[in-house]
């Protein structure tokens, strides 16, 4: 078999499977997600042609329907703009159309139980549903063609938008390490110095049919200096068909990212994310950086990893004052996606919100548009972050920013449920060092902040520009007089 894709980036996603496994639906909410196009290619024909399929297999025979399907997937393949595309249960069978879809596309297989499959297509009049014995044998024939073609199998929304953002979760997935970094090559560990006292060696036993190096980094903001990133330079080995695997939280993966991105001009990388934080966040959608001081994450570099390794089990060792960083954003994610996703119990959770992110940062890879929602409450907690001096732990920082966004949104009962879920103290910050800070965000139009606000829990919008008394009447809001 073929090297399989490893997400879909800047590629065409598309669903493949048999008849009834459900892929236009499944197809049309992967492209709402992901902010893409969606086509489905038998609509297409049947738009194109003006024709119905059943029609067109009666005039045509299923070799005339098969080469009009084919020029059909051509076209569709060939766009540049990446689209998600169901294809018809024998679309895959044309070798020229599997070459064109290892070229351009991700592709899923979804996958069916028979008798599902049977009970829905048997209602939907299709040519080759007709005698459930046949349709059973062609079930078969064809599941060897779909799982030749496959870069994935999923079942779901959920799962077909985590292979396509190149995330793995699971937990145990460690010890699966040498099977999920891509590649053959040498690999080098990165790993946060704390981390590697706890789980340094059952990274290195689960990696150790390869060839590993291993360098450590300290915990915390002290790992993203440019004095970290230059050692790290100085100490890699691998060539391009190497990977660097970051083991950590979301300082070791935002240095070891960035270190992947410019070494000989970009490495594949492997964070495997050690807490909350990195989970739901730090280590999915592909940013990575490193601070200058007084300047967080002023320098880095967007470098999609080839593939994300999420296993809720290392949050086992994670101290409660990291949980509730990590809890924070979890509250975040939840209030964006419009579901109560603190309710679940942990390693659910922590895949929700890997599912979300990763959607997220897939539709908008270079944060030109909607990962702008990731920063919901983040520009009240970087204010108040910069005038603490980063005293003040990030997660009650984006506890009191939700607490802001959602005053400014009218959303109270959501102000509630952060308050009761969070618990954030006011914070004891210089009221004007603070103000200064929030006009001086990145995000700042012309000195005037750009808010996130939600019409309702799963409705952000984002670039709000509010008259500055307002902002600054909430930012007030937060701190100790
Ligand atoms: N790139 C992004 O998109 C993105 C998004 C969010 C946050 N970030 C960055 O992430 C950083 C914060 O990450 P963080 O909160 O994970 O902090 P961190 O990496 O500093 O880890 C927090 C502490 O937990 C310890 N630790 C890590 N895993 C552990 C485990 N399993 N058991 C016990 N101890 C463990 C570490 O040694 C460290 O002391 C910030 O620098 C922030 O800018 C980046």
């Amino acid at each position: 078999m073929a090297t399989p894709r490893l997400n879909a980036l800047g590629r065409h996603l598309a669903v493949a499977g048999f008849m009834g496994a459900g892929k236009s639906t499944v197809g049309t909410e992967l492209a709402r997600r992901l902010g893409r196009a969606f086509v489905d290619l038998d609509a297409e024909i049947v738009r194109r042609s003006g024709r119905e399929v059943v029609d067109l297999f009666a005039e045509l025979g299923e070799s005339g329907f098969r080469a009009l399907e084919e020029s059909t997937a051509r076209d569709v393949l060939d766009a540049a703009e990446p689209v998600v595309v169901a294809l018809g249960g024998g679309a895959v069978l044309p070798a020229s159309t599997r070459e064109l879809l290892a070229r351009h596309a991700f592709t899923i297989l979804l996958e069916v139980d028979p008798d599902v499959a049977w009970a829905r297509a048997r209602e939907s009049g299709r040519p080759l549903a007709r005698d459930e014995a046949a349709f059973r044998a062609l079930h078969a024939a064809r599941r060897p063609v779909y799982e030749a073609v496959a870069d994935a199998r999923a079942r779901d929304v959920d799962e077909a938008l985590l292979h396509a953002a190149g995330i793995h979760v699971g937990v145990g997935s460690t010890e699966e390490l040498a099977d999920l970094v891509p590649g053959e090559g040498a690999v080098e560990i990165v790993i946060d110095r704390h981390v590697a006292g706890i789980h340094g060696v059952s990274v290195q036993l689960a990696l150790g049919s390869r060839d590993v190096a291993v360098h450590e980094v300290p915990g915390g903001e002290e790992a993203k200096t440019a004095a970290v990133l230059e050692r790290l330079w100085r100490s890699l080995r691998i060539g391009r068909d190497g990977v660097v695997v970051a083991v950590g939280g979301g300082t070791t993966t935002d240095v070891t990212g960035f270190a992947a991105a410019t070494y000989m001009r970009g490495v594949p990388w492997v964070p495997v994310p050690t807490t909350l934080v990195g989970q739901v966040d730090a280590a999915i959608g592909g940013k990575t950086a490193v601070d200058l001081p007084g300047a967080k994450n002023l320098v880095g570099a967007f470098h999609w990893p080839h593939r994300v390794v999420v296993d809720p089990a290392l949050l086992e060792t994670l101290p409660d004052g990291e949980r509730r960083n990590g809890l924070a954003e979890v509250v975040k994610t939840g209030l964006l996606a419009g579901q109560p996703l603190w309710e679940l119990p942990e390693p659910a959770q922590v895949r929700a919100c890997a599912v979300f992110k990763g959607a997220v940062c897939l539709a908008d890879p270079h944060d030109r548009g909607a990962r702008a929602q990731l920063n919901l409450g983040h520009t009240f907690a970087h204010a108040l972050e910069a005038a603490a001096d980063y005293a003040l732990p990030h997660g009650h920082a984006v506890a009191l920013g939700l607490l802001a966004a959602l005053r400014l949104s009218g959303l109270h009962e959501e102000c509630r449920t952060v308050e009761r879920l969070l618990r954030p103290a006011l914070a004891h910050v210089d009221r004007e060092a603070a103000w200064r800070a929030l006009a001086r965000d990145k995000k700042a139009a012309d000195g005037r902040p750009r808010l996130v606000l939600l019409d309702a829990p799963g409705r952000p919008r984002w670039g709000v520009e509010l008259p500055e008394a307002d902002v600054r009447a909430a930012l007030d809001e937060l701190i100790a007089s």
